[in-house]
């Protein structure tokens, strides 16, 4: 019998200055596993089971599953494109808090698919699974985007292009830039943290958003660190996203007055992140973090690279 597994890291979606169009995929430096795991089994019927430190805290049953909604979604796909396929028992490994804003359904839906992808030989190309994976994340959180999903399944620095035929482009990644992640252990839904922000954007924040974008790009392409670090400012969502949680204004305080180079929410919260080019005042700003941010005992802090490879897989018997 074939078991495939398949490991998808924690992500920073928006990474402040991209709403919606700009993630990062993470790594631990000191190797813990931050991401979800799936395992895919030939079987007679498909089954889930549901493991790992967060399991308690998924919806009860399967069919409640995002796992479930994702291995329905394959299977259709696969008889749609004349493939043959077969049921599966899938075991979900839940490593990720839920609503921490490091991408966790992001995580349970990429390594979902990813591993069934791999166990029937990758019938589908790295684009059309982004697309169903941007298609399960948006069932979830309330509109599709691909600011988790993207870097989670492809790793790196990943832009949005808005175009079906190439979903995302990979930009060059700071590689003296460490990114120091904090989860405060509240859970924040995506869905009432996108309600809360206004349906218009002010003439003057549109503005500062392109340009901050713009500017960011050129600067990562021109390896002008200073500069990109400089326009890292969210004027979409913090604004008003910060008013959930408890503590931010003396969390960005601290990293900025400690050697922070920018600050700001992972996707939609509670998690923060500071980038800093310091070992060292990373590692100063995490003990701070972890001692002052978080609230209890589900949180957590790790100071992380953005890894160039996303999700992995591996074929563990057969
Ligand atoms: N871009 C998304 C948001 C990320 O900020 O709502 C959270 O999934």
């Amino acid at each position: 019998m074939k078991t495939t597994r398949a490991y998808a890291p924690a992500s920073i979606g928006n990474v402040s200055l991209g709403f919606d169009v700009l993630g990062a995929a993470l790594a631990p430096v000191d190797g813990t596993e931050l991401g979800d795991v799936v395992e895919v089994s030939d079987a007679a019927e498909f089954t889930l089971t549901c493991t790992g430190a967060f399991a308690h805290k998924l919806p009860p049953g399967a069919d409640n599953n995002i796992v479930t909604l994702c291995y329905a979604h394959f299977f259709e796909e696969m008889v749609k494109a004349g493939k043959e396929t077969h049921h599966v028992a899938m075991t979900l490994h839940k490593n990720l808090p839920i609503g921490s804003g490091l991408g966790s359904s992001a995580s349970s839906i990429v390594a979902a698919f990813h591993a069934l992808n791999a166990h029937f030989d990758c019938p589908f190309d790295e684009n059309a699974l982004l697309l169903m994976m941007g298609e399960l994340e948006g069932q979830i959180s309330g509109s599709i985007h691909y600011d988790n999903v993207a870097p989670c399944y492809l790793g790196g620095l990943t832009l949005m292009t808005g175009n079906d035929a190439k979903v995302t482009v990979q930009l060059p990644t700071v590689k003296s830039w460490y990114w120091v992640v904090c989860y405060s252990g509240i859970s924040v839904s995506t869905s009432a943290a996108r309600n809360i922000l206004p349906k218009e954007v002010a003439m003057a924040d549109t503005l500062t958003f392109g340009r901050q974008l713009g500017v960011f790009v050129h600067a990562l392409h021109a390896g002008d660190t200073d500069l990109a670090a400089s326009v890292m400012q969210d004027v979409i969502a913090e604004p008003y996203r910060k008013s959930l949680l408890p503590g931010f204004d003396d969390a960005r305080a601290f990293s900025m007055e400690n050697g922070g180079l920018a600050f700001g929410i992972s996707g939609s919260g509670p998690t923060v992140f500071a980038v800093c080019d310091d070992a060292d005042k990373a590692e100063a700003i995490r003990e701070w973090l972890q001692a002052n941010y978080v609230q209890n005992e589900d949180g957590f802090s790790h100071v992380c690279r953005i890894p160039e490879k996303g999700a992995v897989e591996q074929q563990v018997k057969g």
